[in-house]
């Protein structure tokens, strides 16, 4: 795949990385700043502004940085107009990496927790799209990077809410890439399989949280939750791809990161789902069979019809 931007045409783009106080958004903006990316951090307070320029100075990089709640349209209406002071007519590029994980079973997930997770991961994604958009199609030319998940190809329980919002950022981005490619504006999607951020520490919060009484699933969560977190690699793979993405001249449709997801997302793929629900049932500990229903067994088939 070819590379576009030198290192002068680079320092003119600008890209705004949502979610840049920790975890793969900071990873992310710091790794394209130090390639010479003129980068806009967004943040949800100036405490976390502050830090966010120390670390990229103590690298040796500039990032700028905006207050934004991405779930509170008229924060996003404003952080993208500062956007666009400080870019001289609007972002090159805009990455939509805030997210939210919002675990637990889907009975006991209220409604109000599940519209804060839409909020954030679908919705906010998608405004920031929408404010970024004319300026873009104005210019003839720009990026967006939607960040998803593995887990929005391979829905999973005691996650549910969380995939299912993956998988509908996952459908409006390839609406929105066959929408303006005419006009010169390339979308992408990531989907990071697990890395280690304070996102799965965050999961194994909501499970405390979401949880009723000795619910099932919810214990053996917690401890794969955890001892997912502490196994696997940080988030540099995601901000390699993203600066892959946001250099190359054909950026591809989708980026598929890490050994994980690009082994189970397939798999998944391909794999009956009597199958794959017995393998959910075996790592989540939820029971394929009611504890009074004796040797009754639930075979959970796709039915062809
Ligand atoms: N880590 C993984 O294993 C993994 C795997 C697949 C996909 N992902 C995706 O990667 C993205 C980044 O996750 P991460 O792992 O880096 O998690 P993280 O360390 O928890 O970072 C999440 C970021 O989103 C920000 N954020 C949360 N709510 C927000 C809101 N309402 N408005 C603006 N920003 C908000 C957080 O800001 P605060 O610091 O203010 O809370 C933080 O900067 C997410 O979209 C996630 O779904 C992560």
């Amino acid at each position: 795949m070819s590379s576009t931007g030198g290192l002068a045409e680079r320092a003119l783009r600008t890209v705004v990385v949502t979610g840049a106080s920790g975890g793969i958004g900071s990873v992310t903006a710091l790794r394209l700043a130090a390639r010479g990316w003129d980068v806009i951090g967004t943040v949800r307070s100036q405490e976390k502004a502050d830090r966010l320029v120390g670390v990229a100075a103590a690298q040796g990089c500039a990032v700028r940085t905006v207050v934004l709640d991405v779930a509170d349209p008229v924060s996003c209406q404003e952080a993208m107009g500062r956007v666009e002071e400080m870019s001289g007519g609007g972002a090159w590029a805009v990455v939509n990496n805030a997210g939210v994980p919002q675990a637990g079973a889907l009975q006991d997930v209220s409604d109000e927790q599940a519209r804060h997770l839409l909020e954030v991961n679908l919705l906010g994604a998608m405004r920031l799209c929408r404010l970024a958009l004319p300026g873009m199609v104005r210019r003839g030319e720009g990026r967006i990077v939607n960040i998803s998940s593995g887990l929005g190809r391979v829905p999973w329980p005691m996650g549910g809410w969380y995939s299912a919002s993956k998988h509908a950022l996952s459908a409006l981005t390839h609406c929105l890439r066959v929408e303006v490619a005419h006009a010169g504006v390339r979308v992408s999607l990531v989907e990071p399989g697990a890395f280690a951020t304070a996102m799965l520490d965050r999961a194994v919060i909501d499970l405390d949280e979401t949880r009723r009484g000795a619910a099932a699933g919810y214990e053996r969560s917690r401890t794969l939750f955890a001892s997912v977190n502490r196994r696997v690699p940080g988030p540099e793979p995601v901000a390699r791809t993203v600066a892959r993405v946001l250099s190359a001249r054909r950026p591809s449709p989708r980026y598929t990161v890490g050994l994980d997801a690009r082994l189970l997302v397939p798999l998944h793929g391909m794999t009956p789902l009597w199958l794959t629900d017995r393998v959910k049932h075996a790592v989540t500990g939820l029971p394929r069979t009611s504890a009074t229903a004796g040797t009754a067994q639930v075979r959970a088939g796709q039915e062809t019809v």
